[in-house]
């Protein structure tokens, strides 16, 4: 049997919407998987919108936009821009970057629309369906794509994300531009460490544990796991169990 992706679109209201629509009235064909969300920008769309659509078993994601500079919010589509990035970077340390894709289309462009819905269709029947779909993996998948959300929900992370354009054109309050290069490294150790973060809580979901232990279950240094622990704490997560022989053990407070 030939396997049809389920594909969700979230197309901006007032360009790829309209393109969509145009495709349509002049009776181009292309494929029908895309379910359509209509947003008023595609700087609407939130990451965790995607992380959660790959949780409920979706084999890819189109975002699509007005083209740059055409954005009806002025600069939407930038916004759009980054948070793709930063959900592409997260979705890449789980494989599941392949699965999403930004474009753009204006409302006289319907035959462009028809072509990004074919060509997108086409690449995910070729990656085949998503593997949350997967008995034997659904779990280690759904674990994966909820430290992705974690991270995706992570302040700090949203915060520095939604000042990248500012920080590395104009500079921070004491006017130091920040190299995009050296951004890109904060924002890859920033994501690194809350998917890190959220393994430790998991660990530690129903059963206190030291940090040697969590240290050998997660595969990395203790210390780094102690930092981690103190950041984690700090934000009202993770408190003290128990302490057996001066050795603490440390358990998740909160369901996140
Ligand atoms: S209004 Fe279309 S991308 Fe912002």
């Amino acid at each position: 049997m030939v396997f049809e992706p389920k594909i969700l679109g979230f197309l901006c209201n007032w360009c790829s919407y309209a393109g969509a629509d145009l495709a349509g009235v002049s009776r181009i064909q292309y494929p029908t998987n895309v379910r359509v969300i209509r947003v008023m920008c595609s700087g609407r769309v939130d990451p965790v919108f995607i992380a959660e659509a790959f949780m409920n078993g979706i084999d890819g994601v189109l975002v699509l936009g007005c083209h740059l500079g055409d954005c009806h919010y002025i600069n939407g589509n930038y916004e759009a821009e980054l948070k793709m990035k930063m959900l592409s970077k997260t979705l890449s340390m789980i494989n599941f970057s392949d699965r999403v894709r930004l474009d753009w289309v204006s409302a006289a462009e319907g035959a462009r629309f028809a072509q990004i819905v074919s060509d997108f269709t086409e690449h995910i029947r070729k990656l085949g369906p998503s593997p949350v779909k997967n008995k034997k993996v659904k779990k280690e998948i759904i674990d994966n794509l909820n430290a992705v959300k974690f991270a995706l929900c992570d302040t700090r992370l949203r915060a520095l994300v939604a000042r990248q354009r500012e920080l590395t054109t104009d500079g921070n309050v004491y006017g130091e531009i920040i190299p995009t290069e050296e951004f890109e490294e904060i924002l890859d150790n920033a994501i690194e460490n809350e998917i890190i973060r959220h393994k430790i809580l998991e660990k530690i979901k129903n059963k206190g544990k030291s940090v040697p232990d969590i240290a050998k279950e997660i595969e990395i240094e203790p210390h780094k796991v102690l930092r981690h622990i103190v950041t984690l704490r700090a934000r009202g997560l993770v408190d003290v169990d128990q302490i057996n022989e001066e050795i603490p053990t440390f358990i998740s407070i909160k369901e996140v």
